[in-house]
C-alpha cells in the first residue's frame, strides 16, 4: 500500500469530493456514496440475515455466493439513489480486511474492476477504520441535487477514546488525530458481539443475537443474576468468555431446578437483562476510565453492538464529555462508512495498486 503523508497537514480537497463505497466483509453487501466525509447521498445495504438465520450463525460459503449475486445491483442503485454516474465520483474505496476471505475478494475484485474500467483511484479501508468514521457522517442520506439544508453535527475532536464494538471485535482506541491509532487494548477471548449472539443462542432467541437479546432485556430484570465483570485492573483488556460460561451454568441449574430442559421455560427476559447489564457495565466503565486516563476530549462508540439501546444510553448517562454513537443505520455493516474513511485517506494522498489484495486479519493498528 502506498505511504500517507503527515494527518496534520491534509492538501485542499476538490471543493465535494465524492467516493464510491463498496463492504462485503462479512453478511452484508453494501455500496454508499459518500461527498466530502460527511454527507451520505446515497447508502444501500442489502443484509443476508435471513439466509444466514436458518444456520444459527454466518455461512461464509453462503455470504460470497450472495455478494456475488447482490453487488453489482447494490452499486448501481447506490448511483442510481445518489442521482450520479460513476464519472462524477472521485475515487473508489473498498474494504480491504479484517474480515471473511471469501468474501472481501467478491467486494474487492468489483472494486478493481470498475477502478480499471473507469479510470478512478482505489482505496483499500480497514473495516474497524471504516466503523470509527461512520461517526463522522450525517444521517439520512441527502441524494445530489435534493436542495435540502443540511445541518452537520459537530465533527468528533481529538483526542479522543474510541470503542469499537463489533460481531468480531471489541477494541479500545487512542486517536490523537485523523487516521492515527494507538490500542490501548481489546478482548482476549470473545468479542462483544459474538457474546451477544452466543448467549442469544443458549436461551433460545434467534440470529443476530444483540438484537434479539436487547428486545428480550427490555422487559427483564437486570439484577436478578448476578453475572461476573472481567475487569482485568490495570489493563485495557476485555474478556467476555466467562460471562458466557456464567449463562451456561446459570441455565444449566435453572433447568434442574425446574426439571425442564425447554429454553422456553427459561426466565429469558431476566437472562437477557443480567448479561447485557454485566457487558454494559464493563464496556462502558473501561471507556470512560480510559478516556480519563488519556484525557480525551471526546468519546466515540461505533460497530454493530453500538446499537444497543443500553449502551448508548449507559455512555451518554455517565461521560463526562461529548459522546459521539453513529445513528443506527450506521452502527451495523455499511459502505457509507467505507466511503468516509475514504475520503479522509484520499485527502490524504493514498492511492493504492489494482495488486493490492485482501488482509483478512488486518489489525488497526498495522493499517
Ligand atoms: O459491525 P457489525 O455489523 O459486523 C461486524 O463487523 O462484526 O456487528 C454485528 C454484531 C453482531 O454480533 C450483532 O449481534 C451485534 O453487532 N448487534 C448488537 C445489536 N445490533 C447488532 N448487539 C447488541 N445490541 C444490539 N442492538
Ligand atoms: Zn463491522
Amino acid at each position: 500500500m502506498s505511504a500517507i503523508p503527515s494527518p496534520s497537514s491534509p492538501p485542499a480537497p476538490p471543493l465535494s469530493t465524492r467516493i464510491l463505497g463498496i463492504e462485503t466483509s462479512c453478511d452484508e453487501t453494501a455500496a454508499a456514496i459518500v461527498e466530502s466525509g460527511r454527507i451520505i447521498l446515497s447508502s444501500t445495504v442489502a443484509s443476508q440475515v435471513d439466509l444466514h438465520a436458518q444456520f444459527g450463525g454466518i455461512f461464509p460459503e453462503v455470504a460470497s455466493r450472495q455478494h456475488i449475486r447482490t453487488v453489482y445491483p447494490i452499486v448501481e442503485t447506490a448511483l442510481q439513489q445518489a442521482h450520479l454516474s460513476l464519472g462524477d465520483v472521485d475515487a473508489i474505496a473498498v474494504t480491504r480486511g479484517p474480515g471473511l476471505p471469501g468474501s472481501l475478494v467478491i467486494g474487492m475484485n468489483v472494486a478493481k474492476g470498475m477502478a480499471l474500467g473507469s479510470h478512478l483511484p482505489l482505496i483499500g479501508i480497514n473495516h474497524l477504520e471504516s466503523h470509527i468514521y461512520s461517526a463522522w457522517l450525517s444521517w439520512p442520506p441527502v441524494p445530489e441535487g435534493a436542495g435540502q439544508e443540511l445541518q452537520l453535527k459537530p465533527e468528533p475532536r481529538f483526542p479522543l477514546v474510541a470503542l469499537i464494538v463489533s460481531g468480531g471485535h471489541t477494541e479500545l482506541i487512542l486517536m490523537e488525530d485523523h487516521l492515527r491509532y494507538q490500542r490501548l487494548g481489546g478482548t482476549l477471548d470473545d468479542a462483544a458481539g459474538e457474546a451477544f449472539d452466543k448467549v442469544a443462542r443458549l436461551i433460545g432467541l434467534g440470529y443476530p443475537g444483540g438484537p434479539a437479546i436487547q428486545k428480550a432485556a427490555s422487559t427483564g430484570n437486570p439484577r436478578r443474576f448476578a453475572f461476573p465483570r472481567a475487569w482485568l485492573e490495570d489493563t485495557w483488556n476485555f474478556s467476555f468468555s466467562g460471562l458466557k460460561t456464567a449463562v451456561l451454568r446459570e441455565v444449566r441449574r435453572l433447568q434442574a431446578v425446574s426439571g425442564s430442559q425447554l429454553v422456553a421455560d427459561l426466565p429469558v427476559a431476566d437472562l437477557a437483562a443480567s448479561f447485557q447489564e454485566a457487558v454494559v457495565d464493563v464496556l462502558v466503565g473501561k471507556t470512560l476510565r480510559a478516556a480519563e486516563a488519556f484525557h480525551a476530549e471526546e468519546i466515540l462508540v461505533a460497530g454493530g453492538v453500538s446499537a444497543n439501546k443500553a449502551l448508548r444510553d449507559a455512555m451518554v448517562a455517565q461521560a463526562n464529555c461529548p459522546v459521539h454513537i453513529p445513528p443506527l443505520p450506521l452502527c451495523t455493516d455499511n459502505a457509507a462508512m467505507v466511503a468516509g474513511a475514504g475520503y479522509f485517506r484520499f485527502i490524504h494522498g493514498q492511492r493504492d495498486s489494482l495488486d493490492m489484495d485482501v488482509l483478512p486479519n488486518w489489525p488497526l493498528s498495522e493499517v
